[in-house]
């Protein structure tokens, strides 16, 4: 059986007396744990109050995972749901607030996923809940592409104020997810261009839909048994992929053998590479696109749909290398963090590229007038506080990986950018372990790349708790290694 350990990792401030929380832990690591965080062992039930509480900034597990009432869930979810589905470990969510999510059984998780870079201002922001009720009760739907909402012309206005200093003037679609906004977007570059193919990379994610998968690589898998998926799309390797990589790559190898420039529309590159192993391209590297885009009437497409909105410590990723070099993409595909939930993406172009006819492009749903409320809600957060968050608790995680891996040596490659935080352990199935290990210790992150784990919080987490991953972190290592 699990032993119960409840730990007092919050500073005093924030601590009232049933704060107390626990993990689940292996006794070998016991004393180390104990040294580390502070433990004082107590009965469970004493602490009735504490999952009760769905404010508190502290993991706690308190059953077996899955508890009984998840596991029950989880057995009828499994009967009728798409085996397709990926549950990476038997989480059934109950409620969240902030970066905890409860589940079913009064378990909290300190969450580093955010629902996979999604929740940008938390989970439950009173701010961000309020602009939803606010919504639903003034309207929840009259078709965005066919008719004016306020909230629509606030977001579209509000988002090209965002890249006027690095794009110029823009134009706005606003989708539900980033496949779609993938999608608009290779449509929007063969409209604008009259060409058609397109480039992108190998380890790069953008979708599932048979457009956004052409471009996927990350993963066989998504492709394989799908037969053609959309004719022309070519991949380059991404940066430290090989020795020839992006620009380099591009011109010397697939302009020669594979298509001529002039048939090419758009190069599709994540400014951070997302799910194919949180990597952080040198400086320049994006620019050698720019300037390859350039030269050959190219339009180059950032997709943001993971790094934008405030995750890197800016509110798009790209800035950090545009501040240096000046780069800029031509369209920048965004969904996941932009509306912390609702279901909202964005193609954001330049004005002179999107001047398509009406009808050209659409959606029923896309610019859902509560997902536009939520996002408004989530900019001003975003601007005002979270992006510096993300900065400053992203350069704590790398410091403490980076300070870990010196006495765990399956630690390597710490990297990232804000909080896109990555490393490496020694294979991928001490990457599932790891993963598997965190979460039966109370905290949620995801593997990406070949061996890679990633960290990818709600941009609210705090020091305390990004303190307290990285203790699960070097316990879970002790405990796989
Ligand atoms: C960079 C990137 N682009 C596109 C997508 C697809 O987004 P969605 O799952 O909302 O279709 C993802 C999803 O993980 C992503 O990370």
């Amino acid at each position: 059986m699990a032993l119960i350990l409840t730990i007092d990792m919050v500073p005093s401030c924030h601590l009232a007396t049933h704060d107390a929380h626990r993990i689940t832990a292996p006794s070998s690591n016991l004393a180390e744990i104990c040294q580390h965080v502070g433990i004082v062992e107590q009965n469970r039930q004493t602490d009735q109050m504490a999952h009760l509480d769905s404010d508190l900034h502290t993991p706690a597990i308190t059953t077996e995972l899955p508890g009984p009432r998840a596991q029950a869930i989880i057995e009828r979810d499994e009967t009728h749901s798409s085996p397709s589905l990926t549950r990476v470990y038997p989480l059934v969510v109950d409620h969240a607030k902030g970066a905890i999510v409860t589940d079913v059984d009064g378990n909290r998780f300190l969450d580093c996923n955010a629902g996979i870079g999604v929740t940008a201002a938390g989970h439950g922001h009173p701010k961000v809940s309020a602009a939803i009720h606010d919504q639903v009760d003034a309207c929840v739907h009259y078709c965005s592409s066919d008719f004016y909402h306020p909230i629509y012309a606030d977001v579209v206005k509000r988002l090209a104020a965002t890249v006027a200093p690095t794009m110029g003037e823009s134009r706005i679609f606003l989708a539900n997810s980033g496949t779609e906004a993938v999608e608009g977007a290779i449509k929007l570059a063969r409209h604008h261009t009259g060409r058609p193919n397109i480039i992108g990379f190998f380890g790069s994610f953008h979708g599932r839909s048979l457009g956004s998968l052409s471009l996927t690589s990350s993963k066989a898998t998504y492709r394989s048994k799908f037969g053609i998926v959309t004719p022309g799309a070519y991949h380059a390797p991404y940066a430290g992929q090989a020795d020839l990589t992006g620009a380099d790559y591009i011109e010397q190898v697939l302009f020669r053998h594979m298509t001529e420039p002039d048939e090419v529309a758009a190069i599709f590159v994540e400014p951070v590479l997302g799910e194919g192993g949180y990597v952080v391209p040198p400086t320049g590297w994006l620019k050698g696109l720019r300037d390859l885009c350039d030269r050959h009437g190219i339009l180059l497409v950032f997709d943001e749909v993971q790094s934008g909105i405030g995750r890197t410590g800016k509110m798009w990723a790209f800035e950090h290398d545009h501040a240096i070099d000046g780069v800029a993409p031509d369209i920048i595909t965004s969904a996941k963090g932009l509306a912390s939930g609702m279901p909202l993406a964005a193609i954001i172009a330049r004005a002179d590229i999107m001047e398509w006819a009406p009808g050209k492009h659409g959606s029923t749903y896309g610019g859902n007038p509560v997902a536009c409320a939520a996002a408004l809600a989530t900019l001003d957060l975003v601007e005002s506080e979270l992006a510096d968050n993300a900065a400053a608790r992203g350069a704590q995680l790398i410091e403490g990986l980076t300070e870990l891996a010196k006495t765990q040596p399956m630690i390597e490659n710490v990297r990232g950018r804000g909080l896109m935080v990555g490393f490496d352990v020694t294979d991928h199935d001490t990457a599932y372990a790891l993963e598997q290990a965190c979460f039966e210790r109370g905290v949620l992150l995801l593997t990406c790349g070949k061996r890679g784990i990633r960290m990818a919080p709600p941009l609210v987490i705090t020091a305390e708790q990004c303190d307290f991953a990285l203790s699960v972190i070097a316990d879970a290592c002790a405990s796989v290694s």
